[in-house]
């Protein structure tokens, strides 16, 4: 839980207070801070600069037991990323001390071009996702996270700042979720069990959902979802999730492709690339977790969240290279890998929200292609779109989360690269370069005429490290981003 309050340093009795602590400006008006400060810069070892660490015992005039001055490093620098990693460092470090009780003293006024309340957002958001620790596999659960994290403000701000509180938690609940539904192991997230559990949370949420089964895909000629699963035990769904508000102007469709675990099929991936493939799922737990969070900040949007969801396997049933089957929109498609799956399982999803809801905006979010990790990193997803102002304000919502987004091309002639001698079009490209484009360009023949953007993110969904407000494993990259995206669409 967050919470924001005035204290009185003097008298409060406070387990951990953090501070931070620019290293050329003073950004906290309260004089007991300000002394506090001052004995941290007299120890030779804290400058104030990045990531400068210094914890003090016992100071005089200031209720605290301990003290944490982190250091920002030049005001002009600070950035909301700068906040949200300090808060975020500063919370993993307390519950790997135990740490019962942190306030988090938030700077007065301005911090360089960031106005209270963003500097506020920013260290609540660190914060919130640095508590979330995953261990339900864990026998021995050693680290535990902090029940309330406290934010101190001055008095006279308390109740401008204080409601800001309830759209972070909400978000970044639905990172977590997010998280959450990546980490567990595909064995306990076969596709049945995965469609229950994003239909439970969502109703719960109230939420209104559908779950399209195996025989209702079949009915519906969802040819290319269905081919994917065919090699599973487990079967398929398609399942939808409404959030409708009262004067929205516009419907957002956000399709997430849910590959439960990508083998490859009989493409089968070989060597390390296997491993991970749990995680094939992040667009979908992205999608899902979206559209739960939306449910709690209300945005002035209609959304439907659409997922698929499959597991890519091997068996006698399996899709063969050389298949050919027939998608929903009715094209036809040629295998020319099984490991292509997730363009396949999107473009129905995306044709039949498109066909079924007629959205203003249709956007995707899947780990597609590892070409976009070679191009972007791990950390930088990639962003096509038919349409300047959504790739524009995706972008933008990805500067001010840091879940960031680097717009790629869709050049028309690539799209040669996806001719088939035998069917409308093969499911990959005809040569080995260009791969996240062709994915893309492969997409774009199944959105009909609406503002379309999709979101590779195979680079920044998953971390085998930790880093400064998320633990190893699924990131929840997406959920802020969607949920800040939101801000900029529904006018
Ligand atoms: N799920 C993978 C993409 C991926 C790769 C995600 C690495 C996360 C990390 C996708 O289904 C896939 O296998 N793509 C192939 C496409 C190829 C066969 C045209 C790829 O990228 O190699
Ligand atoms: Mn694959
Ligand atoms: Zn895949």
């Amino acid at each position: 839980m967050l919470t924001v309050k005035s204290a009185d340093l003097k008298k409060v009795k406070i387990d951990t207070l953090a501070v931070p602590v620019c290293e050329d400006k003073d950004i906290h008006d309260d004089p007991a801070l300000a002394a506090v400060i001052k004995k941290a810069f007299d120890l030779k070892e804290f400058k104030g600069e990045k990531d400068d660490c210094v914890t003090l015992y016992s100071l005089p005039g200031i209720k605290a037991r301990r003290v944490i001055c982190r250091g920002l490093g030049k005001v002009e620098k600070v950035d909301r990323e700068a906040l949200r990693t300090m808060a975020g460092k500063t919370v993993k470090n307390c519950i790997r001390q135990e740490t019962a009780d942190l306030w988090l003293a938030v700077p007065d006024g301005n911090v360089n071009d960031l106005d209270a309340l963003a500097v506020l957002e920013a260290m609540q958001e660190g914060a919130y996702l640095g508590n979330h620790l995953f261990d339900q596999y864990k026998g021995d659960k050693k680290k535990k996270a902090l029940r309330t994290i406290n934010f101190r403000v001055a008095g006279r701000a308390v109740r401008k700042l204080r409601p800001i509180s309830r759209r972070v938690a909400a978000v970044c609940e639905g990172t977590t979720l997010a998280r959450e539904w990546i980490n567990i192991p595909s064995n306990d997230k076969t596709p049945e069990k995965l469609t229950r559990s994003i239909a439970g949370r969502a109703k719960k949420q109230g939420l209104k959902v559908r779950v399209l089964s195996e025989s209702q895909l079949k009915q519906k000629k969802m040819g290319a979802l269905l081919a994917v699963a065919a090699g599973s035990q487990s079967k398929p769904s398609l399942v939808t999730l409404e959030y409708k508000v009262p004067g929205a102007k516009k419907t957002i469709a956000l399709v997430g492709k849910g590959v439960t675990f990508d083998s490859g099929g009989l493409n089968i991936k070989t060597g390390n690339s296997m491993v991970g493939m749990k995680a094939d799922m992040s667009g979908a737990a992205a999608v899902a977790a979206t559209v739960i969070a939306a449910a709690k900040i209300k945005p002035k949007i209609n959304l439907i969240g659409a997922i698929p969801i499959v597991e890519n396997m091997i068996s006698g049933h399996a899709t063969r290279p050389g298949d050919i089957i027939r998608s929903y929109a009715g094209k036809t498609v040629e295998i020319g890998n099984t490991d292509a799956e997730g363009r396949l399982i999107l473009i129905d999803a995306i044709s039949y929200v498109v066909k079924t809801y007629k959205p203003q905006y249709v956007i995707d979010v899947a780990t597609l292609t590892g070409a976009c990790v070679v191009a972007l990193g791990e950390k930088i997803a990639g962003v096509f779109s038919n349409d300047e102002d959504l790739a524009g304000a995706i972008i933008s919502a990805g500067e001010k989360t840091h879940e960031r987004c680097w717009r790629m091309p869709l050049p028309e002639d690539y799209k040669e690269l996806l001719k088939s001698e035998f069917a409308d079009m093969s499911n990959i490209g005809s040569t080995r370069w260009g791969g996240a484009i062709a994915a893309a360009l492969f997409l774009s023949e199944f959105t009909g005429d609406a503002p379309w953007a999709h979101i590779d993110i195979a680079g920044p969904a998953y971390s085998n490290k930790e880093s400064a407000y998320c633990g190893a494993g699924g990131t929840g990259f997406g959920v802020r981003l969607l949920a800040e995206l939101f801000n900029r669409l529904a006018k």
